[in-house]
């Protein structure tokens, strides 16, 4: 079965569908056995993905919700289109009447086309756009929801209200906050009552690739690596369960120049290690 990840926001257009964009450019080439992810765009509002890179969104959302009936859906890889960074993706209209009930299907129903059979190994990263009425299948059937947020206070007062009524769900949020937070990790886990979150840099270079805008590399290292990339090249490590991130603070520090014994060196992998990462920084 894919592993199923619905990234959206409570309110506003925070940058989601470039945080998908930028997640799945920047998957680790070694997860998921080497299977490339699939985004999948199933906002409520319609899609961008067809009219910012001209790519068809036929085949597309509206076969996949078309498939999500019936008894042998076929497969989800057959609805894709490839951007010209290499991110596969199964577009959708722009708007709509069908759009909407492609969603609406697709959240109800489309669980198994999305996960695929045992066998099937991938992730699917679901843009809902906003996390909405109607799009509670998307977000019961994955492993993590990606809450994209701005880093004011006002954008935060809205996830801390969506939060407090996520009930049990809360424990799989991970919340991505996009450019300038006057706020640290442990400052937002306490006061927001998520478990995990990261940041994401207000990049418009690589926003600008990510947005058809631009065919510039997406490098996500070294030295002539986007900002926006490299830090969601972390993310992605994170949530493909294959990053390894260094404790960070003052004890790793001291521990790297041999001032104290180091405390395990690597945390787990997976988004726990993100989690400690925090916790320790
Ligand atoms: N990290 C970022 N750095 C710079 N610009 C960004 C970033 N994220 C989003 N943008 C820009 O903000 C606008 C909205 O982004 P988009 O991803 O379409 O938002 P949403 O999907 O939430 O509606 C776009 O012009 C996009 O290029
Ligand atoms: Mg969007």
């Amino acid at each position: 079965m894919r592993r199923l990840i619905t990234v959206g926001s409570v309110k506003g257009a925070p940058g989601v569908t470039t945080t998908v964009l930028a997640l799945a450019a920047a998957w680790p080439d070694r997860a998921d056995e080497g299977v490339r992810p699939v985004v999948v765009e199933a906002d409520v509002s319609g899609g961008d993905l067809a009219v910012r890179f001209g790519c068809p969104h036929t085949p597309g959302l509206l076969d996949v919700a078309t498939a999500a009936r019936k008894d042998h859906p076929g497969s989800l890889l057959g609805a894709t289109a490839e951007l010209p960074f290499g991110v596969r993706v199964v577009a959708s209209p722009a708007g709509g009447r069908a759009c909407a009930e492609a969603v609406r299907l697709v959240a109800e129903s489309g669980q198994r086309v999305l996960l695929g059979e045992e066998g099937d190994q991938g992730t699917v990263v679901l843009d809902v756009g906003r996390i909405g009425a109607g799009v509670d299948g998307l977000l019961d059937a994955a492993e993590a929801v990606v809450l994209v947020s701005r880093g004011g206070a006002d954008a935060l007062a809205h996830v801390y209200a969506h939060l407090a009524e996520a009930g049990p769900l809360v424990e799989r949020y991970l919340l991505v906050v996009i450019g300038p937070c006057p706020y640290g990790p442990g400052e937002i886990t306490a006061t927001l009552g998520v478990a995990r979150v990261a940041f994401l840099p207000w990049d418009p270079k690589a926003a600008a690739v990510l947005a058809g805008h631009s065919r510039a590399a997406l490098r996500t290292s070294g030295l002539r690596a986007l900002r926006l990339m490299a830090a969601a090249r972390e993310v992605a490590g994170q949530l493909s369960g294959g990053g390894e991130v260094a404790v960070a603070g003052l004890s790793a520090d001291l521990a790297g120049l041999g001032a104290v014994p180091a405390q395990g060196g690597a945390v787990p992998h997976g988004l726990a290690g993100l989690a400690a990462k925090e916790a320790g920084s």
